[in-house]
């Protein structure tokens, strides 16, 4: 795995970091800390149930079990995380964990479907945001000297081009999938707009499509790529990507 080493936020917080893309975040922050001389920070995975391979990583990690679907376990977590890094507050949140169930089309998604994607995707962000705020300004404030960037306070959601309403116009497919990650992109942009007032900086990123359980062993990407790529990103972000949706080459995507 390549390391970007400009990008060196004080503290990460990576949710759904048992399998797929989160614990590939999480890989990647432990092995910058492993590198001789580097700066380090403080990696904290949430997830709603331990992986093998994240249990391999916890010596070099802090770790809070946390469904974002769970307003209680989400507030308990902000005060965990808030005891672990003090005053620095937190740099970087991705949120990351979300779901694709595979009702096809309008007809053939549940409202049950719709509910339990919403609730994951969508609302789940937005328990995740509204209690990490504080942190998240903490962590502008206490790094004033650095410019707005991930290094000093950022959300970065984890988007999809399925989400791009005028990317729709034939695959109506993942209809449940597809809704929610237009209503992120939406609230990443609200998010941005709102929280630029506490030097915090929000963006939605495209992975690409990426070898995990939601994208499949047949796609292009490997885990680690679609990764480091949006760690390019996320190193390359400055005021002026406040609320976009990115992707690999710091491309924006139509919302
Ligand atoms: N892979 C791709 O090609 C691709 C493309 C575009 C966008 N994305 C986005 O990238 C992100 C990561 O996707 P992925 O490919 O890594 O998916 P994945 O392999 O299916 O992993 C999803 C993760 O989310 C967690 N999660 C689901 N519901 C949760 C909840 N209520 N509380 C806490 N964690 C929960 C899962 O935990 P459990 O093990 O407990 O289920 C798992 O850790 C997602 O936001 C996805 O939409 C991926």
């Amino acid at each position: 795995m390549k390391v970007l080493l400009p990008f060196l936020p004080r503290s990460v917080l990576v949710t759904g970091a048992n399998r797929g893309l989160g614990l590939e975040f999480v890989k990647y922050f432990v092995k910058k800390n492993q590198l001789p001389g580097a700066q380090q920070t403080t990696v904290i995975s949430c997830a709603r149930k331990m992986s093998p391979e994240l249990e391999e990583l916890l010596e070099d990690i802090h770790h809070i079990d946390v469904d974002v679907t769970n307003e209680v376990q989400v507030n308990d977590a902000a005060s965990k995380v808030s005891k672990i890094v003090g005053s620095d507050g937190l740099s970087l949140l991705i949120n990351n964990a979300a779901i694709m169930r595979h009702g096809k089309g309008v007809s053939g998604c549940s409202v049950e479907e719709m509910k339990e994607t919403l609730d994951t995707n969508l609302i789940g962000v937005h328990a995740m945001t509204r209690s990490f705020q504080p942190l998240l300004k903490q962590s502008a404030e206490s790094q004033a000297d650095l410019p707005i960037s991930c290094s000093r306070a950022a959300i970065c959601n984890l988007s999809a081009e399925l989400g791009s309403i005028k990317g729709t116009n034939k695959n109506f497919l993942y209809t449940a999938y597809k809704v929610s990650k237009a209503g992120l992109n939406m609230y990443t942009k609200c998010s941005a707009v709102d929280l630029i007032k506490d030097n915090i900086i929000c963006f939605s990123v495209h992975p690409g499509w990426a070898q995990t359980g939601l994208g499949g062993p047949q796609a292009p990407l490997s885990g680690e790529t679609a990764v480091e790529d949006m760690i390019e990103i996320m190193g390359n972000c400055n005021k002026k990507h406040n609320g976009a949706f990115l992707r690999k080459g710091m491309n924006s995507i139509m919302f």
